[in-house]
Protein backbone atom coordinates (compact mmCIF):
# COMPACT_ATOMS: atom_id res chain seq x y z
CA UNK A 1 0.00 0.00 0.00
CA UNK A 2 0.93 3.40 -0.55
CA UNK A 3 3.26 4.52 2.27
CA UNK A 4 2.50 1.55 4.15
CA UNK A 5 3.87 2.34 7.15
CA UNK A 6 5.47 -0.40 9.55
CA UNK A 7 4.08 0.60 13.10
CA UNK A 8 0.44 -1.17 11.64
CA UNK A 9 -0.85 2.94 11.56
CA UNK A 10 -3.46 3.37 8.71
CA UNK A 11 -1.34 4.62 5.45
CA UNK A 12 -2.99 7.75 4.07
CA UNK A 13 -5.01 8.21 0.98
CA UNK A 14 -2.78 8.23 -1.89
CA UNK A 15 -2.88 11.52 -4.27
CA UNK A 16 -2.45 10.71 -7.91
CA UNK A 17 -1.93 14.17 -9.05
CA UNK A 18 -1.46 15.13 -13.48
CA UNK A 19 0.62 18.03 -15.00
CA UNK A 20 -0.27 18.95 -17.60
CA UNK A 21 2.46 21.71 -18.38
CA UNK A 22 1.96 23.55 -21.56
CA UNK A 23 -0.34 20.91 -23.19
CA UNK A 24 -3.61 21.24 -24.53
CA UNK A 25 -6.33 22.67 -26.19
CA UNK A 26 -9.96 22.39 -25.53
CA UNK A 27 -10.00 19.32 -27.05
CA UNK A 28 -8.05 17.62 -24.41
CA UNK A 29 -10.86 18.21 -21.75
CA UNK A 30 -12.41 15.06 -23.83
CA UNK A 31 -9.56 13.47 -21.19
CA UNK A 32 -10.61 15.51 -18.45
CA UNK A 33 -14.04 13.81 -18.97
CA UNK A 34 -12.96 10.41 -19.04
CA UNK A 35 -10.43 10.43 -15.75
CA UNK A 36 -13.41 11.82 -14.32
CA UNK A 37 -16.43 9.18 -15.37
CA UNK A 38 -13.66 6.02 -14.52
CA UNK A 39 -12.57 7.88 -11.05
CA UNK A 40 -16.07 8.31 -10.12
CA UNK A 41 -17.51 4.46 -11.67
CA UNK A 42 -14.47 3.02 -9.91
CA UNK A 43 -14.35 4.52 -6.49
CA UNK A 44 -11.02 4.87 -6.56
CA UNK A 45 -8.93 4.32 -3.40
CA UNK A 46 -7.01 7.54 -4.04
CA UNK A 47 -7.16 10.82 -4.95
CA UNK A 48 -6.85 12.50 -8.48
CA UNK A 49 -6.27 15.58 -9.50
CA UNK A 50 -5.10 17.33 -12.75
CA UNK A 51 -3.42 20.17 -12.91
CA UNK A 52 -3.67 22.54 -16.00
CA UNK A 53 -3.03 25.29 -17.64
CA UNK A 54 -5.01 28.67 -16.76
CA UNK A 55 -6.71 28.98 -19.76
CA UNK A 56 -8.15 25.78 -19.12
CA UNK A 57 -8.70 25.84 -15.78
CA UNK A 58 -12.86 26.68 -15.67
CA UNK A 59 -13.93 24.41 -18.43
CA UNK A 60 -11.67 21.85 -17.10
CA UNK A 61 -13.61 22.12 -13.69
CA UNK A 62 -16.92 22.46 -14.55
CA UNK A 63 -16.27 19.12 -16.87
CA UNK A 64 -14.99 17.66 -13.37
CA UNK A 65 -17.64 18.62 -11.47
CA UNK A 66 -16.12 17.56 -8.33
CA UNK A 67 -15.29 13.74 -9.40
CA UNK A 68 -11.50 14.70 -9.54
CA UNK A 69 -9.57 17.50 -8.15
CA UNK A 70 -8.62 20.61 -10.79
CA UNK A 71 -5.57 22.25 -10.07
CA UNK A 72 -3.55 25.42 -11.22
CA UNK A 73 0.25 25.00 -12.35
CA UNK A 74 0.95 28.22 -10.52
CA UNK A 75 0.53 31.74 -8.77
CA UNK A 76 1.38 34.68 -8.42
CA UNK A 77 2.98 35.71 -4.59
CA UNK A 78 0.51 38.55 -4.98
CA UNK A 79 -3.62 38.67 -4.70
CA UNK A 80 -3.70 40.97 -7.57
CA UNK A 81 -2.24 44.23 -9.34
CA UNK A 82 -0.05 45.21 -12.12
CA UNK A 83 1.72 42.11 -12.90
CA UNK A 84 0.19 41.12 -16.55
CA UNK A 85 0.28 37.73 -17.92
CA UNK A 86 0.09 36.51 -14.42
CA UNK A 87 -2.75 34.77 -12.45
CA UNK A 88 -3.35 34.92 -8.40
CA UNK A 89 -4.24 31.77 -5.89
CA UNK A 90 -7.52 34.05 -5.67
CA UNK A 91 -8.25 33.77 -9.36
CA UNK A 92 -7.22 30.05 -9.67
CA UNK A 93 -9.34 29.13 -6.78
CA UNK A 94 -12.33 31.25 -8.41
CA UNK A 95 -11.68 29.17 -11.51
CA UNK A 96 -12.62 26.06 -10.08
CA UNK A 97 -9.29 24.70 -8.95
CA UNK A 98 -8.97 23.00 -5.32
CA UNK A 99 -4.75 22.46 -5.12
CA UNK A 100 -1.59 24.47 -7.48
CA UNK A 101 1.70 23.42 -7.94
CA UNK A 102 4.68 25.63 -6.94
CA UNK A 103 8.13 25.46 -7.92
CA UNK A 104 7.90 23.26 -10.27
CA UNK A 105 11.21 22.82 -11.76
CA UNK A 106 10.40 24.46 -15.00
CA UNK A 107 9.23 26.94 -13.03
CA UNK A 108 12.55 26.91 -11.23
CA UNK A 109 15.13 26.92 -14.69
CA UNK A 110 12.86 29.10 -16.99
CA UNK A 111 11.66 31.52 -14.45
CA UNK A 112 14.58 31.36 -12.07
CA UNK A 113 12.20 30.98 -9.35
CA UNK A 114 14.14 30.95 -6.09
CA UNK A 115 13.04 28.64 -2.32
CA UNK A 116 12.13 32.05 -1.41
CA UNK A 117 9.47 32.82 -3.83
CA UNK A 118 7.90 29.43 -4.12
CA UNK A 119 7.44 29.76 -0.61
CA UNK A 120 5.54 33.17 -0.76
CA UNK A 121 3.03 31.46 -3.28
CA UNK A 122 2.24 28.88 -0.74
CA UNK A 123 0.77 31.37 1.84
CA UNK A 124 -1.26 33.17 -0.47
CA UNK A 125 -2.56 29.62 -1.74
CA UNK A 126 -3.81 28.68 1.82
CA UNK A 127 -5.68 32.08 2.23
CA UNK A 128 -7.71 31.42 -1.16
CA UNK A 129 -8.38 27.63 0.09
CA UNK A 130 -6.15 25.99 -1.73
CA UNK A 131 -3.63 22.80 -1.28
CA UNK A 132 -0.30 23.67 -2.83
CA UNK A 133 2.02 20.98 -3.66
CA UNK A 134 5.78 22.31 -3.77
CA UNK A 135 8.00 20.37 -5.48
CA UNK A 136 11.85 19.92 -5.28
CA UNK A 137 14.64 17.53 -6.68
CA UNK A 138 18.48 17.93 -7.20
CA UNK A 139 20.05 18.43 -10.14
CA UNK A 140 22.05 15.19 -11.69
CA UNK A 141 25.01 17.16 -10.89
CA UNK A 142 24.17 17.75 -7.20
CA UNK A 143 23.28 13.90 -7.06
CA UNK A 144 27.04 12.98 -8.48
CA UNK A 145 28.37 15.40 -6.13
CA UNK A 146 27.04 13.73 -3.42
CA UNK A 147 24.71 16.52 -2.33
CA UNK A 148 20.89 14.87 -3.43
CA UNK A 149 19.70 14.98 0.70
CA UNK A 150 21.27 18.18 1.60
CA UNK A 151 19.51 19.94 -1.48
CA UNK A 152 16.34 18.66 -1.26
CA UNK A 153 16.67 19.65 2.78
CA UNK A 154 17.65 22.61 1.47
CA UNK A 155 14.72 22.85 -0.24
CA UNK A 156 12.55 22.06 2.00
CA UNK A 157 13.77 24.45 4.67
CA UNK A 158 13.67 27.42 2.12
CA UNK A 159 9.97 26.28 0.23
CA UNK A 160 7.84 25.33 3.22
CA UNK A 161 6.37 27.96 5.43
CA UNK A 162 6.91 26.63 8.78
CA UNK A 163 3.14 27.41 9.42
CA UNK A 164 1.97 26.05 6.58
CA UNK A 165 3.47 22.60 6.99
CA UNK A 166 1.38 22.66 10.74
CA UNK A 167 -1.83 23.78 8.28
CA UNK A 168 -1.59 20.68 6.27
CA UNK A 169 -2.67 22.58 3.31
CA UNK A 170 0.82 21.53 1.53
CA UNK A 171 1.76 18.17 -0.17
CA UNK A 172 5.74 17.97 -1.39
CA UNK A 173 6.45 16.22 -5.11
CA UNK A 174 9.89 14.83 -4.88
CA UNK A 175 11.15 15.50 -8.54
CA UNK A 176 14.87 14.46 -9.66
CA UNK A 177 15.22 16.09 -12.56
CA UNK A 178 17.06 13.45 -14.19
CA UNK A 179 13.68 11.57 -14.07
CA UNK A 180 11.77 14.02 -15.60
CA UNK A 181 10.63 13.44 -18.76
CA UNK A 182 13.51 11.52 -19.55
CA UNK A 183 12.01 7.62 -19.20
CA UNK A 184 14.40 7.01 -15.77
CA UNK A 185 12.79 6.47 -12.80
CA UNK A 186 15.53 6.27 -9.64
CA UNK A 187 15.94 3.15 -8.06
CA UNK A 188 13.81 2.56 -5.49
CA UNK A 189 16.62 2.74 -2.65
CA UNK A 190 16.77 6.32 -3.98
CA UNK A 191 12.80 7.77 -3.43
CA UNK A 192 13.08 5.71 -0.46
CA UNK A 193 16.03 7.87 1.14
CA UNK A 194 15.22 10.49 -0.32
CA UNK A 195 11.40 10.58 0.85
CA UNK A 196 12.56 9.65 4.33
CA UNK A 197 14.62 12.34 4.52
CA UNK A 198 11.75 14.88 3.45
CA UNK A 199 9.81 13.33 6.60
CA UNK A 200 12.59 13.99 8.93
CA UNK A 201 12.74 17.41 7.50
CA UNK A 202 9.00 18.11 7.69
CA UNK A 203 8.74 16.43 11.26
CA UNK A 204 11.53 18.85 12.16
CA UNK A 205 9.74 22.05 10.75
CA UNK A 206 5.85 20.95 11.99
CA UNK A 207 6.15 18.29 14.74
CA UNK A 208 3.62 15.38 14.59
CA UNK A 209 1.84 17.59 11.72
CA UNK A 210 4.73 16.87 9.44
CA UNK A 211 3.49 13.08 9.52
CA UNK A 212 0.63 14.12 7.49
CA UNK A 213 2.07 15.61 5.13
CA UNK A 214 1.88 13.67 1.66
CA UNK A 215 5.15 13.39 -0.07
CA UNK A 216 4.68 12.34 -4.06
CA UNK A 217 7.08 11.11 -6.60
CA UNK A 218 7.41 12.56 -9.76
CA UNK A 219 9.78 12.24 -12.98
CA UNK A 220 8.90 9.27 -15.89
CA UNK A 221 5.93 7.85 -13.81
CA UNK A 222 3.91 5.97 -15.92
CA UNK A 223 1.15 2.91 -16.04
CA UNK A 224 3.64 0.47 -16.11
CA UNK A 225 5.62 1.75 -13.13
CA UNK A 226 2.80 3.48 -10.69
CA UNK A 227 2.02 0.43 -8.72
CA UNK A 228 5.32 -0.22 -7.98
CA UNK A 229 6.36 3.17 -6.96
CA UNK A 230 3.54 3.71 -5.06
CA UNK A 231 4.10 0.51 -2.66
CA UNK A 232 7.64 2.30 -1.74
CA UNK A 233 8.29 3.42 1.99
CA UNK A 234 6.97 6.64 2.20
CA UNK A 235 5.60 7.24 -1.41
CA UNK A 236 1.67 9.05 -0.57
CA UNK A 237 1.07 9.54 -4.15
CA UNK A 238 2.95 10.44 -7.47
CA UNK A 239 2.97 13.55 -9.80
CA UNK A 240 2.75 12.79 -13.47
CA UNK A 241 3.99 15.18 -16.20
CA UNK A 242 3.91 13.46 -19.91
CA UNK A 243 1.00 10.40 -18.96
CA UNK A 244 -1.40 12.29 -17.51
CA UNK A 245 -2.49 13.92 -20.58
CA UNK A 246 -4.03 10.52 -21.33
CA UNK A 247 -6.69 9.14 -19.36
P1 LIG B 1 7.08 13.39 -16.44
O1 LIG B 1 7.05 14.83 -15.75
O2 LIG B 1 6.09 12.52 -15.74
O3 LIG B 1 6.68 13.67 -17.87
O4 LIG B 1 8.46 12.88 -16.31
C1 LIG B 1 6.89 14.95 -14.37
C2 LIG B 1 6.83 16.40 -14.00
O5 LIG B 1 7.49 17.23 -14.63
O6 LIG B 1 6.11 16.76 -13.04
Amino acid sequence: MPGTPDNGEIPMRPLIAGNWKMHGMAAQLREIEAMSKTVHAARTAADVLICVPAALLSRAASIAAGRIGIGGEDCHAQASGAYTGDCSADMLKDAGATTMNAGHSDRRKYHGETDAMVAAKAEPARRAGLTTIICIGETQAQRDGGNALAVCGQQIAGSVPTDLARSGTIAIAYEPLSAIGSGHVPAPGQIIEVHRKIRECLLERAGAAGADIRILYGGSVWSDNVHDILGLADVDGVLIGGASLLA
